[in-house]
């Protein structure tokens, strides 16, 4: 029960890997509020989880200020207080790659990105005035995949950097708001998991694809979301008070930046 009395904001908890820290962190004492879009698939997992503790459904477009602030009240409401944030909602599963607009571009921005900027500001208040909290920011080890896809006909225009560079920046924004937080109680990590077996991954890369990239890591095997919950329990907890600002690559050791 390392995260007893405590309350958590989890965004994209409708399912696949925030709904996983969710689950666990209702079984590490934590009372819950999901944050999501998702209204039809938030609801069946919250009437799931209810048996595992206090957990909340609001919906919440991160990439919209007032609904980042409407969340923030209403855990308030609910709860009185909120000590965690986990910032996990992005387009990956619902992400298309195959619109390389400007247009699209800066949305994948507005949600992956700018969405963390924004839940993240609306939660530091309620913070702030506690002396107390703890931020997750969820990017990706495909941060440090400059590559990202070519197209083997030949060139047919510069790729949209979005999903890949998004992820980039929730490192940097996760540094710089550590720094800005820091003096008030409030630390602000970031994890980065590799290719995890998701419906929202399953969806996109074929199942021997899944296990042929899990033959290149160090460690071999077929990550799955409960492989990153400990770790997000880590950063939530109090245990973690002196780390902040720092990026934890969870990928059976395929990237191993400095
Ligand atoms: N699955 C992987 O291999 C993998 C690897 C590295 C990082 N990640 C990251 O982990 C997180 C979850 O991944 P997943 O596999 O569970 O993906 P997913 O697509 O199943 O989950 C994303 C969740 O975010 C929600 N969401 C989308 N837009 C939103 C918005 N504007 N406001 C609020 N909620 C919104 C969706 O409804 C969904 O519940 C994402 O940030 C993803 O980028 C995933």
């Amino acid at each position: 029960m390392r995260l007893e009395h405590r309350v958590a904001i989890i965004t994209g908890a409708s399912r696949g890997i925030g709904r996983a820290y969710a689950e666990r962190f209702l079984n590490e004492g934590a009372s819950v509020v999901v944050a999501d879009v998702d209204d039809a698939s938030a609801e069946t997992s919250v009437s799931e989880l209810a048996a595992l503790g206090p957990v909340t459904y609001v919906h919440t477009d991160v990439s919209v200020a007032a609904s980042t602030e409407a969340c923030a009240q209403a855990a308030i409401d609910a709860y009185g207080q909120i000590d965690i944030l986990v910032n996990n909602a992005a387009l990956y599963g619902d992400w298309n790659l195959a619109d390389q607009s400007e247009e699209y571009l800066r949305r994948v921005f507005d949600v992956n990105l700018h969405g963390v900027w924004l839940m993240t500001r609306a939660v530091a208040p309620h913070m702030v005035r506690e002396g107390y909290g703890r931020v997750v920011n969820q990017a990706s080890a495909a941060a440090y995949n400059y590559v990202g896809t070519r197209t083997s006909d030949g060139f047919t225009g510069l790729n949209a950097f979005n999903y890949q560079q998004t992820k980039r920046g929730v490192i940097g924004l996760t540094k710089f708001s550590a720094g800005q937080l820091g003096a008030y109680g409030i630390t602000v990590n970031c994890l980065a998991p590799g290719v995890i077996d998701t419906a929202a991954t399953r969806s996109v890369v074929p199942q021997s694809v899944i296990e042929q990239l899990a033959g290149l890591q160090a460690v071999p095997g077929v990550l799955h979301a409960e492989d990153l919950t400990g770790a997000a329990v880590y950063f939530a907890s109090a245990e973690a008070r002196f780390v902040t600002g720092q990026v934890l690559v969870i990928d059976g050791g395929k990237y191993m930046p400095a």
